[in-house]
């Protein structure tokens, strides 16, 4: 066994070595970008645009041209937005200046001309913009942000002034039991597993802490990659509060079911009722 053997300086000199390298060989988890996790775990842009797309004409008869993504982040719906049809804009508003500029690299500059049809705006998206928008949109929950009815109020108020007159806001919602959950749940992707982590929920004031972690091949974890202290917002006050903010309406886009699987199909379809799911996402359309 290696503790009792013969003390030999070659030996020692290459375990030293050895060592010393495998102390500077990062894990996995060390050399992720989290960006590029996130992106693949829990976007699909090209989806989501088509959605806009299809929405707008079905309810407007007519196209929508300039699309609003407001904490765009990476700005990948922007992007996808452009790449869909030429005569497509966007606009993307996020705070954070690394997230952007990580966007404008990865997604935007790839589009050489096309990059013209976007402009990216960091400010908070209660602030007034010097556009008009056919779209908003606010997805992956990011308006949880905002955790009182004044706040939210006050958002929705603000993109109703920066919408045109027939303009739609689209934002997705998270809900059903599960959600309230104190619980993980774990994702395989190829070569990575995306962790949803609801770590607390006051069902006092419906606050929620939720976590995303990555964990790699090599064992490592990145734990804590993204942090969210949001309010666990539900389907009739997010109406309520879009209607007191000066839209007409509120449509529900409930997810349709897989037949043979008894899961969700991807099909979202204007719904009054919904099946009592332990967890689902929807749309939902302020028109
Ligand atoms: C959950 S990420 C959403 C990214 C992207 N929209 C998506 O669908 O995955 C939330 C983003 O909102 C931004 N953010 C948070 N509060 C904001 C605010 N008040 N105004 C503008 N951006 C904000 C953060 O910087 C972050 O990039």
């Amino acid at each position: 066994m290696a503790p009792r053997e013969p003390r030999r300086a070659g030996k020692n000199a290459s375990t030293t070595r050895k060592t010393q390298a495998q102390a500077r060989k990062q894990t996995q988890a060390q050399l992720a970008d989290k960006l590029v996790y996130y992106e693949r775990a829990v976007q699909d842009p090209e989806v989501d645009a088509q959605f806009i797309a299809r929405t707008f004409r079905r309810l407007r008869g007519r196209p929508a041209r300039a699309l609003r993504e407001d904490f765009c982040g990476t700005a990948s719906l922007c992007a996808q937005w452009v790449r869909q049809d030429t005569r497509n804009r966007a606009y993307g508003i996020d705070l954070d200046r690394h997230t952007l500029e990580w966007g404008i690299q990865t997604h935007i500059a790839p589009l050489a001309e096309r990059a013209a049809g976007i402009t990216l705006i960091q400010q908070d998206v209660r602030e007034p913009v010097a556009f008009k928008a056919d779209a908003v949109a606010a997805f992956n929950f990011s308006y949880f942000v905002f955790r009182t009815r004044t706040e939210l109020r006050d958002y929705f108020a603000s993109i109703k002034r920066g919408l045109k007159k027939d303009g739609i806001l689209y934002l997705d919602l998270y809900g059903g039991p599960e959600t309230m959950e104190e619980r993980e749940e774990k994702t395989v992707y190829d070569k990575f597993t995306y962790v949803w982590d609801q770590a607390a929920f006051n069902p006092i004031t419906h606050e929620v802490t939720n976590y995303i972690h990555f964990e790699f091949p090599d064992r490592s974890v990145m734990h804590k990659a993204f942090t969210y202290h949001w309010r666990l917002w539900q389907i009739p006050e997010v109406q309520e509060i879009a209607m007191e903010a000066g839209f007409r309406d509120c449509l529900v886009y409930w997810e349709c079911t897989d037949r043979a699987s008894g899961e969700g199909n991807g099909v979202f379809r204007i719904s009054r009722k919904g099946d009592n799911a332990p967890a689902f996402v929807c749309y939902l359309l302020c028109v």
